[in-house]
Formats: C-alpha cells, sequence, structure tokens
C-alpha cells in the first residue's frame, strides 16, 4: 500500500486550510513580534533599531499601503493620530494623484506584507524622490520593499500561505502600534501617555488570543447568519479600520456582499441598505462605545441583527441578539482581539458556503503589477 504525500496538506498540520492554520497561530506570531522588542518591567519600548532619538523631528507621518496592509496601516494611523501626531493612511495605489504635500520632516511608512506590491513600491519610491525619509513594514527579509527603504521594522509572523490576510494583520497593526508610541515619543519629546497601561497589554496579547481561540463562539454565529444577503460591520476609532479589515476577509473568502463603515456613517446613507436580512456586526473597543451601541441600535429597528464584539459585562451583550466575546484589553489593542473573532466568522461562513477558503477565486496573494 502507498501512502499519498501531499506536501500542501502536510503543511496544514492537524487543519483543513491554511487560512485556519494561521488564524490558531496568532498567539505565536504576535509573541514573536513582540519577543525583546518590549521591556514592560522598566516602561520602555525595547526596539533595537529605533533607539529614542530615532525619529526626532519628525512633524508628520504618511502611510502607503493597499488591502489588509491599508488597513493596519489606517489603524497604526490612527493611534499615532491619537498620540498626538499628524498622520495620514494612503491607499498606495492612489497616492500618485493625491499625495499630501512631502517635505524633510514627513516620514513615510510603506506598509507591505510581501513587500512586493507594485502599488506600494510605486509610491515608496515617489515619496523618497520627494526627500521624505522612508521605512518598510514588512514581513519579508530581503523583500524590495525592505531593501529599498531607508529603515525597515521586520513583523516576523513566519509565512503566510492563506491568500486572505490573517496573522500578518494582527503582526503589522501590534507592530505599527508599538513604533508609533516610539515616533510619538521622539516627535513630541514626551512619552505618550498610555504607554504604562500598553506594555502590558502588549505582553498579555498572545495568552488573552490564545483563550480566544478556545471559547470563540464564532462557528455558531457564522452558521446562524450564513444565508444572508449582505452583512456590515461598524466601528469608531481603533474599531473602524477592523470594521474595513472584517468586511474585506468577509467578502474575500466568502463571495458574499460585506460592507465596513464607521458607526456613526450609518446613518447617512448605508442604514437604506439595512434589513432584517443584513447582519450587522458592531465592534466595541473602549472608545466612545456607547455611541457606537447607539448606531448598532439604529440598525436593529430596521430589523437587522445585531452581533456585539464586545468584553462579557459589557452593556452591548443585553442590547445586542448575538454576542462574539472579546478579552478585557487596553482600548489600543481591542479592536486587535476583536479582529481575530471576526476573522474566525469570515473562515466559518466560507467554509459552510464550501469555498475554496486558501485560494478565492481572481485573487493573489501578492499582486506585483499596477
Ligand atoms: C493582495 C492580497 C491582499 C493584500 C494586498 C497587499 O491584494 O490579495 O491580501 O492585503 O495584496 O499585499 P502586501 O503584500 O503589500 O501586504
Amino acid at each position: 500500500e502507498t501512502i499519498e504525500w501531499d506536501p500542501e496538506q502536510a503543511g496544514k498540520g492537524e487543519y483543513d486550510h491554511f487560512m485556519l492554520k494561521e488564524i490558531n497561530e496568532q498567539p505565536t506570531s504576535l509573541a514573536q513580534a513582540l519577543e525583546g522588542r518590549i521591556d514592560p518591567l522598566n516602561g520602555r519600548i525595547a526596539l533595537s533599531d529605533f533607539e529614542p532619538g530615532t525619529f526626532d523631528g519628525v512633524d508628520s507621518v504618511q502611510f502607503i499601503a493597499c488591502g489588509t496592509s491599508y488597513h493596519a496601516a489606517l489603524y497604526g494611523s490612527l493611534a499615532l493620530n491619537q498620540a498626538g501626531v499628524h498622520s495620514t493612511a494612503l491607499l498606495a495605489n492612489e497616492y500618485s494623484v493625491s499625495a499630501p504635500p512631502i517635505d524633510d520632516d514627513t516620514l513615510v511608512i510603506a506598509v507591505t506584507q510581501s513587500g512586493e506590491t507594485a502599488d506600494t513600491l510605486n509610491a515608496l519610491r515617489r515619496a523618497a524622490a520627494e526627500g521624505a525619509r522612508t521605512l518598510t513594514v514588512t514581513n519579508v527579509v530581503g523583500s524590495t520593499a525592505a531593501r529599498e527603504a531607508d529603515d525597515t521594522l521586520f513583523i516576523r509572523a513566519g509565512p503566510e500561505i492563506g491568500v486572505a490576510a490573517t496573522k500578518t494583520f494582527s503582526s503589522q497593526a501590534v507592530m505599527l502600534t508599538l513604533l508609533g508610541q516610539r515616533i510619538a515619543d521622539d516627535s513630541r519629546g514626551e512619552p505618550p501617555a498610555d504607554l504604562e497601561s500598553l506594555l502590558p497589554a502588549l505582553e498579555s496579547m498572545p495568552g488573552k488570543i490564545d483563550d480566544l481561540l478556545e471559547y470563540s463562539t464564532a462557528e455558531a454565529i457564522a452558521d446562524r447568519y450564513s444565508r444572508s444577503e449582505a452583512y456590515f460591520f461598524i466601528g469608531r476609532g481603533l474599531g473602524f479600520p477592523v470594521a474595513l479589515e472584517g468586511a474585506l476577509k468577509f467578502k474575500e473568502i466568502t463571495y458574499e456582499h460585506a460592507e465596513g463603515f464607521a458607526s456613526g456613517e450609518l446613518k447617512h446613507g448605508p442604514l437604506a441598505l439595512v434589513t432584517p436580512e443584513t447582519p450587522v456586526f458592531a465592534i466595541f473597543t473602549g472608545q466612545e462605545d456607547e455611541k457606537t451601541l447607539k448606531n448598532a441600535e439604529e440598525a436593529q429597528t430596521r430589523g437587522a441583527p445585531v452581533v456585539a464584539v464586545c468584553p462579557d459585562g459589557h452593556p452591548a451583550v443585553e442590547v445586542a441578539d448575538e454576542h462574539l466575546r472579546i478579552p478585557d484589553t487596553d482600548p489600543d489593542l481591542a479592536g486587535l482581539v476583536a479582529n481575530v473573532q471576526l476573522q474566525l466568522v469570515s473562515y466559518h461562513a466560507a467554509d459552510l458556503l464550501d469555498r475554496p477558503i486558501d485560494k478565492p477565486r481572481n485573487l493573489a496573494k501578492s499582486v506585483t503589477v499596477e
């Protein structure tokens, strides 16, 4: 008797798909990303290539990225704004027609898992030609974006095979949050206020995600709603890029219509789409949650089932039709743990619909043409 040996199948280990394997790897990939880079006991960031003073004189930051990396970039940019530094996240493919002005004090950060996305490389080259200081945040050592930028920060997520980015998103967002604190510290000349709570929260994040992967009820939620007409995701502040990413992941692998909105924007148009056939996933991060809850209730009044993604004991649990539990954590990281639940919802919905999860139609892991 011969045993069929399929290397791809072997690489998946106990999992049916690389995507599920990679979702489950996040406790490890995040711990790897953070290894030696934080020092919570002494309340300091320990990014060895980015000692205090590295970003002296930087007065604004532009992030450039595409796809899921753009959502991580938006996350990093909003966190930087919250830390008091001027920053914007720009779609790399729009950069040539809509880049804001650049000067010597502008830092341009390319966020790209592969380091080979043509749109992102073009934007990076343009920024460098205009005199910006450049930095690449990537997963791939030796990639073009890593080689071409002035500085590089590696996210150390390990290889990601599934076309839909999962573990690289969480590692990008975490590293951008950490890097942002260093930039804010240097640029403003004073340590950001929330470093004291952020560092221990970062340290405990892998363990909390490990627990979440155990208690997640995402499969049951996916089962309940996977035959809906459309799926909406809402969040505010750092929950907004997570809403966008939740919807992108969902559409990429289920082929169903999904959209992410800023919670407060729902009433300015999208509410016209809301019906009993359009579940709304509401992400609560601890920043103005009462407003997001009100926005979710507006959808619920129109018959939409609301799934609250929030910790136990949160006021939204009482109001919502379903609850996806996340651990209590720092508001800077709550959206990222919520995102793990949303990854699982997308995965299980796609599985129920029998989609080719690791290789969705028409999509490529890395797009090297404009
Ligand atoms: C492709 C992939 C996306 C990815 C995007 C950016 O479109 O399908 O999953 O987010 O490229 O890739 P990058 O390697 O630059 O992060």
